[in-house]
């Protein structure tokens, strides 16, 4: 079985995304959704290729990623989506955008369910549109969609919701039932749907990952992912992502986007990507599930051990955690604390919504030797 490890510390110093520019050399980040394993062996092979070539101009019109990611839903999800009905752009975030501007009107307003990735508020403002939060609900285990919350936000008028599927900062993979009736209730009112996919390749076996767009015929209607290889494989820098449909109506308006929108996507992200959604990168990806899955566990038992006052649910998908320290009274925003005196670099709490009071949130794609020298470093600040 093929093993994925995280490279070692020395060798991530040498990068120079944001992930290991943001704070001094004495800081361990985790925080921004960049992972610290190599790249797969495929994608590295593409890139390098391309490299030698000098393969760097326009992406092509005509290029295989619709197939690729068509194949992959087919292997990973047993999702058969239309590669007829697929456009790239440069990432996820501007796919959302200007879907956001095609389904909503100025000052209308978009669903989002917090606590979210923070960029949400901002994407939904950059479309001209007004964010309505309606918090997941917390049943005790863990987080799932408050149906009835965004039914009254429809009523209220919203014309659209922002979904991530998975969630991001819980990790919470929706159920297909509650997917199900999220799209009915939107195609009663005639709202759209838009699915952020950008963690979905990180769902963990068993975690029943659905696709939005294959959670039903209103789901069809009323329905557009956004889809990427990026987080699983590490490839923000490169700038790709695809947005899927499965009705007429929602392509054609994917199909009315200015062919710009496309230009923006960038070569080495649509050839990484290729790389990435072939089936040659599934034992590797099958690698970094099972290395994720002990790191999450891990998390667990180091907080168990060291911050017993951490409450943390381990995530259906994806490297990242959402922790509630608000036992230890640090404050509303326990990071700024964390950062200051354990030099250990988290994402804030409060800029998720306002249910992150107390929270932070953790990136676990790292190595064991990484995770537990952080943990180590904050239960030090404990009665200090
Ligand atoms: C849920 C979610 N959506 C979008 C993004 C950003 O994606 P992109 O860089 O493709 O815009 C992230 C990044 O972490 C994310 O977690």
């Amino acid at each position: 079985m093929l093993q994925v490890k995280a490279l070692p510390l020395a060798e991530l110093r040498e990068r120079t995304s944001e992930k290991w520019r943001e704070y001094p050399a004495d800081v361990l980040p985790l925080f921004v959704a960049e992972t610290d394993f190599p790249l797969a062996p495929a994608v590295k092979n593409a890139l390098q290729r391309a490299v030698d070539a000098g393969d760097t101009g326009y992406v092509a019109a005509r290029n295989p990623l619709a197939e690729s990611f068509a194949a992959f839903a087919q292997r990973r999800y047993g999702w058969s989506p239309d590669p007829t009905r697929m456009r790239t752009t440069a990432d996820v975030s501007m796919g959302i955008v200007e879907l956001l501007r095609c389904v909503t009107q100025p000052g209308e307003r978009v669903v989002v369910t917090t606590p979210v990735y923070p960029p949400f508020y901002d994407l939904v403002a950059e479309a001209g549109a007004e964010v309505l939060r309606v918090p997941l609900r917390d049943t005790g285990t863990g987080w799932e969609l408050d149906l009835d919350g965004i039914r009254a936000a429809f009523e209220d008028g919203a014309t659209a919701i922002l979904l991530c599927n998975p969630h991001n900062p819980t990790g919470t993979v929706h159920d297909r039932d509650a997917l199900t009736a999220l799209a009915e209730l939107a195609d009663e009112f005639g709202a759209a749907v838009i699915s952020d996919e950008i963690h979905a390749p990180l769902a963990q076996p068993g975690t029943g990952f659905t696709p939005f767009l294959d959670a039903g015929d209103a789901a069809r209607r009323v329905g557009y992912a956004v889809v990427s290889a990026s987080k699983a494989f590490n490839l923000a820098g490169l700038k790709c992502a695809i947005m899927v449909t499965a009705d007429d109506e929602t392509t054609a308006v994917v199909r009315g986007l200015p062919v710009e929108v496309e230009w923006r996507t960038g070569q080495f992200g649509l050839l990484a990507a290729i790389a990435a959604f072939s089936e040659e990168s599934d034992e590797w990806l099958d690698g970094l599930l099972r290395t994720l899955d002990e790191n999450r566990v891990l998390l667990e038992d180091l907080l168990a051990a060291h911050l017993p006052g951490a409450r943390y649910r381990i995530p259906d998908a994806g490297y990242l955690a959402w922790i509630d320290l608000s036992a230890l009274d640090w404050g509303d925003n326990p990071a700024r604390k964390i950062l200051k005196d354990a030099k250990v670099a988290l994402h804030f709490g409060p800029a998720f919504g306002a249910e992150g009071r107390g929270h932070v949130r953790l990136n676990f794609g790292t190595s064991p030797e990484i995770l537990t020298e952080a943990i180590e470093r904050i239960a030090a600040l404990v009665g200090r």
